[in-house]
């Protein structure tokens, strides 16, 4: 692990919903406690800080390639190496066209996410396919600066830590692959899930010589700027709960005024320690606060139909299992004693946990917070009545200030839709792009920024009601339920037909 802090938190992530400033932000507490709303921002994070690495059924051999630090500058810096993981054991080869599966890597360990895409595993051999799984840069192993203190150390060290550096290490990567290979004729498809997905494709959309479509399930690339209604995540993460039951929601909604009171006081942080089976003192209000919040969006993510052990070991619906906690304790239950029992569901669920530990949330330090403070500002708010969450106005002035002080950094919020678009989606696309598949299941709070129409014939649009975040990329399991069995099928038969459109072309184009 070559980061600062390392933790098992350096593993995860995939889009989930941790407080980027929680651990940093000097007096949010302060800002909650008046009824206006918070001046603190907590931008939802990809997955997973909980994760272990599960053992892959999959086999693949660990590569490293040598990268440049900056692609678009012809500067002699530092060089770093690329991990990458590679299987060629269903691979056709290069004369008969065998196709190349490329997950682009997002923010975390890359063999985390090899081991939790399953479905590019399961679908590699039906279609002779070798499958490539690069890491992002600044992640994992695959860090500049020879160790992640120096990588991580500064402003200066970490501008090269950016999506359009990230997408050219892969473009670099297959193109030197396939040459190596002989194999410049085989067709790329790319795959990706939430940061991974919007990767995936915007690849696609810059790279089109390099990749003939991609895959991008639960990819939020609309959450920018103005684009969709700031309310939306926290929208979709209460409606998660209200949909199980209103009771529910209601309590949750209610408890924040009562965790605020208690705090207040005397000995009331001490009460609070006792009352949630806190390892350590509590020392303020939000720490608990972050912890229950982040919870509530996670499960929101991982609200699977089945059991799961993506970010922690969960019973299948399991929103509805924490609701059903909440709304069933005895009548004389107080608020805070329904929360407990409802949050034990997500962290506590195999029964083995013996007090819970707050405090493994990175400082402000890992790459996504250097990246949501750089490119990836996702205006989010939470509204008044549709949200169970605390009111909370996006205030860009906090939010850059914020960034200042943990990194030196100024955001730039318009510079995503700049570089990859968004506004418009639809008129640009339609015409533009091509052979991109948008999968969202709308029980993902991330669905509410993606993309949910279909834009054209081959850039279409798979939606599920029931879904969460990036299911379909996940492993079949005999629970599947049949409308995912469907989208999954749906996917590969798009994917067969950008396969055959190319083959057909390439036939064309020896036969001239
Ligand atoms: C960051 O650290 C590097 C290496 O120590 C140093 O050269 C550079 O000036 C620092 N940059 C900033 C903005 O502090
Ligand atoms: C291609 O081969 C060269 C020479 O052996 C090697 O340095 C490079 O890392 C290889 N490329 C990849 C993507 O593995
Ligand atoms: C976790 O669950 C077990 C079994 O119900 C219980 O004994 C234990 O106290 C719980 N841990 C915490 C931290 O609440
Ligand atoms: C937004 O944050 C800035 C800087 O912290 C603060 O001065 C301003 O009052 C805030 N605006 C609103 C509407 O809360
Ligand atoms: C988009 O088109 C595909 C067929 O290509 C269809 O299966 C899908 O349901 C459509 N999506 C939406 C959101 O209408």
């Amino acid at each position: 692990m070559a980061k600062p802090n390392p933790s098992p938190s350096d593993l995860v992530l995939i889009f989930v919903v941790a407080v980027i400033f929680g651990a940093s932000s000097p007096s949010p507490a302060a800002a909650r406690s008046s009824s206006s709303p918070s001046s603190r921002w907590a931008p939802p994070r990809f997955v997973g800080k909980f994760n272990k690495l599960q053992q892959p059924q999959i086999r693949y051999e660990t590569r490293y390639f040598e990268q440049r630090l900056d692609h678009f500058s012809f500067s002699e810096l530092p060089r770093f190496r690329q991990r990458y993981l590679i299987s060629t054991e269903h691979w056709v080869g290069p004369t008969r066209l065998g196709p190349i599966f490329v997950y682009c890597g997002n923010e975390g360990d890359i063999a985390w996410f090899a081991a939790n895409t399953g479905f590019v595993w399961e679908i590699a051999p039906q279609f002779g396919a070798m499958v490539v799984f690069p890491e992002h840069r600044y992640y994992g192993e695959s860090v500049p600066y020879g160790n992640g203190e120096e990588a991580y150390k500064n402003a200066t060290t970490l501008s090269y830590l950016t999506a359009e550096q990230a997408l050219a290490d892969f473009s670099v990567l297959i193109t030197n692959l396939k040459k190596n290979l002989s194999a410049e004729g085989c067709p790329v498809v790319l795959f990706g899930g939430s940061y991974g997905g919007m990767l995936a494709s915007w690849m696609r959309l810059k790279y089109p010589h390099i990749a003939i479509g991609a895959l991008a399930s639960s990819a939020p690339i609309l959450q920018f700027e103005d684009i969709v209604p700031v309310e939306t995540f926290y929208d979709l993460v209460s409606n998660g709960f209200k949909r199980e039951s209103s009771s529910c929601f209601n309590t949750i909604k209610q408890s924040w005024d009562v965790l605020l009171s208690e705090g207040q006081k005397n000995d009331g942080l001490l009460q609070l320690t006792k009352s949630f089976h806190l390892c350590r003192t509590l020392r303020s209000i939000d720490d608990l606060t972050d912890w229950l919040e982040s919870a509530y969006s996670y499960l929101a993510m991982v609200n699977y139909p089945y059991p799961s052990e993506f970010i922690m070991p969960l019973p299948g619906h399991p929103i509805r299992e924490v609701c059903s906690k909440i709304d069933r304790s005895p009548v004389e239950a107080s608020i805070l004693e329904r929360i407990f029992e409802g949050i034990s569901v997500f962290y506590n669920y195999t029964g083995k946990v013996d007090c819970f530990q707050l405090d493994d949330d990175p400082h402000g330090m890992d790459g996504w917070n250097w990246q949501a403070c750089t490119e990836m500002i996702m205006p989010m708010s939470s509204g008044r009545d549709s949200s169970m969450f605390p009111t909370y106005d996006f205030n860009f002035s906090s939010y850059q200030e914020q960034c200042w002080r943990d990194f030196g950094v100024k955001p730039r919020p318009r510079w995503i839709t700049t570089e990859f678009g968004g506004h418009d989606i639809k008129a640009t696309l339609q015409n533009f792009g091509s052979n991109i598949i948008f999968s969202n299941g709308l029980l993902d709070p991330w669905s509410g920024g993606g993309v949910l129409k279909n834009i054209s014939k081959s850039i279409v649009a798979l939606v599920t009601d029931e879904g969460a975040h990036h299911l379909d990329l996940r492993a079949s399991t005999n629970e599947d339920p049949e409308w995912l069995v469907e989208q999954r099928a749906t996917e590969i038969e798009l994917i067969k037909s950008w396969l055959n459109d190319y083959y057909q072309e390439n036939k064309a184009v020896f036969e001239m």
